[in-house]
């Protein structure tokens, strides 16, 4: 289907490494000023995507559409893209002022501009005081930050951002990630960002692309892909999900454990085997003898600030333990500790039913 407001497409893109297919049949819709990321595990294409749509590694087949051009076969110089790597990848040798304006000295700009502009991108992320320092003499974040400002400095229509925060440590990489999401909404910059890390894209995308072996698995917005995960593997590796085996009674009833549960309508047919997936804060802790009741035993408590995460062994996922969580502030008993036996209800309008293909 064609999307008239598409800014980046890719059409049937495919990308072999000698025999081994690295992307496979890859079709993705951008709009104009979307922030998205491709999100997935590590060797799934993620930076083969990226780098062919920076020119930096050829298609094998397929194209690529940029503000309404073929731009599959233009080589990288002539794209029109601003490119964050992994590894800060900053000249050493150069300073924070000389870095960013590396691009702009060679598309010929006179020194007074170029100065203006690295003091204005400099302002941008917050580093103005920096300007006569090298590379080694930032931290990672101030590093990373540089290397955005570097990559914006020739004013591109195209951010393409790859793990740029994955080398920093986790304070400051969920600061610089709401830098990052600021820095888009003020200059509505249309943006790729790569990364593996499921509750990074969560927080920052507009919409999520979930890859695996080349392939797109799943794409929307972040609350879609999470509550409607269209498969086990998009519901496994975007948070947390219990799976449990149950049996097809009829279109509205799923049999778990020789108990009934009711569905508006699964869409499947009776006695298929399926696997019910149930986020960790979809599953209720109950009083005893509730209607479809299960229960199981308490084998971990851990306490993760806001909320309990609570495991259970359950009969209903003999070879895993079901995961609860239960914020602190809600009204189910505090002193739950390792080996109570507790009851749990699952609420039919947040699970869902996936074909069991054993
Ligand atoms: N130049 C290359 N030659 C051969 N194989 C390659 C080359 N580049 C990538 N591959 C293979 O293609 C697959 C996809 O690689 P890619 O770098 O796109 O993965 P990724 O999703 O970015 O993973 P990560 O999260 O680890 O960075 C991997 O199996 C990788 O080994
Ligand atoms: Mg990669």
């Amino acid at each position: 289907m064609e999307n008239a407001n598409s800014y980046l497409s890719t059409k049937k893109l495919s990308k072999f490494f000698g025999e081994f297919l690295a992307l496979d049949n890859v079709s993705i819709d951008i709009n104009a000023g979307e922030f998205v990321c491709f999100l997935g595990p590590s060797g799934c294409g993620k930076t083969t995507l990226l780098r062919c749509i920076a020119g930096l590694e050829v298609q094998s087949s397929g194209t690529i559409i940029q503000n309404s051009e073929i731009i599959s076969d233009l080589p990288t110089s002539q794209r029109d893209f601003g490119i964050v790597f992994q590894s800060y990848a900053l000249f050493p040798n150069l300073s924070c002022f000389q870095n960013i304006a590396y691009g702009l000295e060679n598309l010929g700009w006179d020194k007074k501009d170029t100065a203006k502009r690295v003091e204005e991108l400099l302002s941008l992320v917050g580093l103005s005081d920096h300007i006569g320092k090298y590379p080694s003499q930032l931290s990672g974040g101030e590093q990373q930050r540089i290397a955005l400002a570097r990559a914006i400095a020739t004013s591109p229509n195209l951010l393409l951002l790859d793990e740029p925060l994955s080398a920093l440590d986790a304070k400051v990489r969920v600061h610089l990630r709401q830098e990052l999401k600021n820095f888009h909404r003020r200059l509505g910059l249309t943006t790729v960002m790569v990364t593996h890390d499921q509750e990074e894209a969560l927080a920052i995308a507009d919409r999520i692309f979930v890859m695996d072996g080349g392939k797109i698995m799943q794409s929307g917005t972040p609350e879609d892909i999470y509550a409607n995960s269209k498969n086990p593997f998009v519901a496994n590796f975007i948070g947390m999900t219990n799976f449990i085996e149950g049996e097809v009674l009829n279109k509205n009833v799923i049999t778990i454990d020789n108990k009934q549960i009711d569905f508006v309508d699964h869409g499947f047919t009776k006695s298929t085997k399926v696997l019910v997936a149930a986020r960790p804060e979809c599953i209720d802790l109950t009083a005893k003898n509730e209607k479809n009741m299960f229960d199981g035993t308490v084998v971990d408590v851990e306490f993760l600030g806001s909320f309990l995460r609570i495991y259970l062994n359950t009969s209903i996922m003999p070879n895993q333990r079901l995961i609860v969580d239960k914020p602190m502030i809600g009204n189910f008993d505090k002193s739950i500790a390792v080996g109570d036996v507790v009851g749990f209800t699952m609420s039919p309008t947040h699970l869902n039913v996936y074909e069991y293909d054993r």
